[in-house]
């Protein structure tokens, strides 16, 4: 018996709406070719329209309905004309993360074929590394205060929390997911001469947990200087780990060195599969052009792989994909405006839908 898959898709604000209904042509198409199922049921909340309805981002349940999926496919939220970003982000996308424990972030930076990087004399194949950002801590925290606040005496402190759980778990999930790979290389963000205390910590962990993984290469670098290799010299990584706050910065560098933005997926993952884990693309709802049928519709594709391979399809993640590259490195005329064409949402998305499982 093939494999049946639940996944709540939540389209959410502006070009979500767009470019989802692609994701899932391109994801419908691939489970026909790999003989899988998807039973998809969509929601609406997590969107202006739901709060402006409703005064809320989210139903009182919306815990035990999502609970229920094997994965969230996710749009964009975001509206600022109707919902202060601050409400939209906090009021959805992170209590996900948070309460679902996604503890790591996921971030492929890969130079795709007819994409125009922002490097120079960089192609195809030279630009092939992953960002593993912790998700849930480190300089994330709402430790801290303010005191005397307005006096000359005002002093404001924001505590960095690590916690020996929350540090090696991701740092093990990097190196499994190292290991995994062929070039075997784990490459760790750290700043353990500037920050004295929790980075020196993070070096002794990414030791410790190393010690089981004999079988991956490892290296690390300050994050300032780690920040102009991935410019200089973004050939040298393959999985680079990070805390929050240096993933947060790395994870929209890297992306960054490899073209617009339309293009780039994320995934928010839960690796004990206790809760669904959560896939989107890196972008947001782009309310500049929403509406107007040409935002790229690839990062939401390319997410879609990503949720296949954590449901255990690698294969036709792996068939998403070349079909994603295969258009790419044709006519430009069907790729959308961000990439040099003149295609829309619905033509590009077809375009690679029609390429799934044609492409070996
Ligand atoms: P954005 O990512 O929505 O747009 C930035 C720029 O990139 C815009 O010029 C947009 O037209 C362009 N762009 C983005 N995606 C594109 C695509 N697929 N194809 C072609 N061009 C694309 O970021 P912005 O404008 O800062 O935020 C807009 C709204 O989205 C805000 O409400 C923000 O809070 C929300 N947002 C939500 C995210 C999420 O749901 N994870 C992530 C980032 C922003
Ligand atoms: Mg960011």
């Amino acid at each position: 018996m093939s494999a049946r898959y639940r996944i709540a898709v939540i389209p959410g604000d502006g070009i979500g709406r767009e470019v989802v209904p692609e994701g899932l042509r391109c994801l419908r198409r691939a489970a026909e070719t790999h003989d899988f199922a998807l039973d998809v049921v969509e929601f609406d909340f997590a969107s202006a329209a739901y709060w402006e309805r409703h005064g809320t981002m989210l139903p009182g349940d919306w815990q035990p309905t999502l609970e229920a999926f094997d994965a969230i496919y996710f749009g964009a939220v975001g509206w600022p004309a109707v919902v202060p970003d601050h409400v939209s982000l906090w009021g959805s996308l992170l209590r996900f993360r948070r309460v679902f424990d996604q503890y790591v972030n996921l971030r492929p930076v890969r130079l795709l074929p007819g994409v125009r990087g922002p490097l120079a004399g960089r192609a195809p194949g030279d630009v092939d590394f992953v960002v593993v950002r912790e998700n849930t801590e480190g300089e994330y925290s709402s430790v801290g205060g303010r005191v005397f606040e307005g006096t000359e005496r005002e002093i404001v402190l924001q505590e960095t929390v690590m916690t020996r759980h929350g540090v090696d778990r991701v740092l093990r999930f990097a190196f499994e997911y190292a290991r995994g790979r062929e070039a075997r290389h784990l490459t760790s963000a750290t700043k353990s001469n500037g920050i004295a205390i929790s980075m020196p910590y993070w070096d002794e962990r990414v030791e410790a947990v190393g010690r089981d993984y004999p079988d991956v290469d490892r290296d690390k670098y300050h994050i300032d200087a780690l920040a102009a290799h991935f410019v200089l010299n973004p050939d040298r990584f393959d999985v680079v780990v990070a805390s929050n706050l240096f993933g947060d910065i790395l994870s929209d560098l890297g992306p960054a060195c490899t073209g617009t933005l339309g293009i780039a997926p994320s995934a928010n993952i839960n690796p004990e599969r206790r809760y669904p884990s959560l896939f989107e693309p890196v972008h947001g709802s782009a309310p500049d052009i929403a509406g107007r049928g040409i935002a790229n519709p690839i990062g939401q594709i390319w997410c879609g792989a990503m949720m296949l391979e954590h449901l255990g399809e690698p294969d036709a993640a792996a068939a998403l994909l070349s079909a994603v590259e295969a258009v790419l490195a044709g006519p430009a005329d069907a790729l959308t405006p961000d990439l040099g064409g003149a295609g829309t949402t619905t033509q590009l998305g077809t375009a690679i839908a029609a390429r799934v499982g044609s492409t070996t």
